[in-house]
């Protein structure tokens, strides 16, 4: 049986992955607006991915015989200046999911949770791995500049994309 201090960040960090999710759709149809159909689809396999971890997190809770508390989702921003404008802020988003996750870690060390801590670490490889597939995009974009034909062919790229849910 899971502690209700371990039930308890697990139900807020269900909150902050439908808010990613959230975020990322709105930052999806930004794209859209803007004609760049490749972001868009790569945003929107993101905010599929993010949905996909609050379920797993749902899941585990359920399967602990914990109790699932769905709070309100947050208002996501819906405007920016430019394409590298969203993805810097997709960076920092998942800088700040990090140190989510790394204090439920801390929870479950605490709590001697060994179990939650060994279902953490899936979670700890992600960031790993959505922080530097982010980062890659950042910098691609800060060396394309304005130049629209580097544009064009980063969003061809973007647009390859497809969400697969990682095996469980
Ligand atoms: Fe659920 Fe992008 O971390």
């Amino acid at each position: 049986m899971i502690s209700k201090k371990m039930n308890e960040v697990f139900n807020g960090q269900v909150n902050a992955e439908l808010y990613s999710s959230y975020l990322y759709l709105s930052m999806s149809t930004w794209f859209s607006e803007k004609s760049l159909s490749g972001f868009a689809s790569w945003m929107r396999a993101q905010a599929q991915e993010e949905l996909f971890h609050s379920i797993k997190i749902i899941d585990y809770i359920l399967e602990r015989g914990g109790s699932i508390q769905l709070d309100t989702i947050e208002k996501p921003e819906g405007d920016w200046s430019s394409a590298l404008e969203v993805i810097q802020e997709t960076a920092d988003h998942e800088a700040k999911v990090t140190g989510l996750i790394n204090g439920l870690v801390d929870v479950a060390l605490e709590e001697r949770d060994h179990a939650a801590n060994i279902f953490l670490q899936w979670f700890v490889a992600e960031q790993v791995e959505e922080e530097s597939t982010v980062g890659e995009v950042v910098e691609k974009l800060k060396m394309i500049g304005d130049a629209s034909a580097g544009m064009f062919h980063m969003d061809m790229e973007m647009g390859k994309r497809v969400f697969t849910p990682p095996a469980e």
